[in-house]
């Protein structure tokens, strides 16, 4: 059983560690270069209370990390983020990953995101089972669109939403026909102009 928690600065050499490993040996990330500590500091700090860094911890070493990323800075996107994933060599297997799934999913939840994507490269049946048994469901694969170690890579997407009552197309269908379902608005954090009224 882990400590999971919210990473410091103090973590990222150790979650830097861990992710150099699996750039070096396997699919997982289609970084090819390890990275530097300094080098991963813009990414740790473009986190924040919405997505957040949880490190699990053992005995006082960090053997994982898992990250809620924003999907994208366009800020129709800001209830959706992406979810990275990775356990330290030698602790895979154990349940470690499903700890941290477990934790920054209801993190995640109660910061009022409202979709996670994953994107998973090449075969990775680990990765695949552990976001399935967490509710991700495959909505897609991105054909060889990665080449690591000599092989073209596919990359398989996978999603869920939380609480989600209606799949998108169903309100996209529903608003065709004149149905309207109530949104909560309050985790909506865009605030668009409102159109000009014609004159
Ligand atoms: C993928 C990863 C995060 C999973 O974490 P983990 O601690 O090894 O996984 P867990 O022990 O919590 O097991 C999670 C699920 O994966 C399955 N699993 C674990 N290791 C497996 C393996 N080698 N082969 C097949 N399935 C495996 C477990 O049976 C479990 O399945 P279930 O949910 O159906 O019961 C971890 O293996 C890892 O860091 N791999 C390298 C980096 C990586 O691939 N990151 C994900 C990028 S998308």
């Amino acid at each position: 059983m882990s400590t999971i928690r919210r990473a410091a600065t103090k973590d990222l050499a150790a979650v830097t560690e861990i992710y150099n490993e699996a750039i070096l040996n396997s699919v997982a990330t289609f970084d090819t270069e390890p990275k530097t500590v300094e080098e991963q500091k813009p990414w740790f700090e473009s986190h924040d209370s919405k997505h957040p860094v949880l490190v699990a911890e053992q005995d006082g070493v960090v053997v994982g990390w898992a990250s809620l990323t924003k999907w994208s800075d366009r800020c129709a996107y800001s209830d959706t983020a992406e979810l990275s994933i990775y356990v330290k060599e030698g602790h895979r297997g154990r349940g470690v990953g499903a700890e941290l799934m477990k934790t920054i999913l209801d993190e995640g939840r109660k910061a009022g995101l409202h979709t996670i994507i994953a994107r998973i490269a090449g075969p990775n049946e680990a990765s695949v089972r552990l976001h399935k048994s967490a509710g991700f469901k495959h909505i897609g694969t991105m054909r060889e669109v990665g080449r690591k170690f000599g092989e073209l890579l596919d990359v398989r997407l996978m999603q869920k939403i939380y609480g989600s009552q209606f799949p998108s197309q169903t309100n996209v269908n529903a608003k065709r026909h004149g149905v309207s379902f109530a949104i909560d608005q309050s985790s909506i954090n865009c605030n668009p102009k409102p159109k000009p009224k014609p004159k």
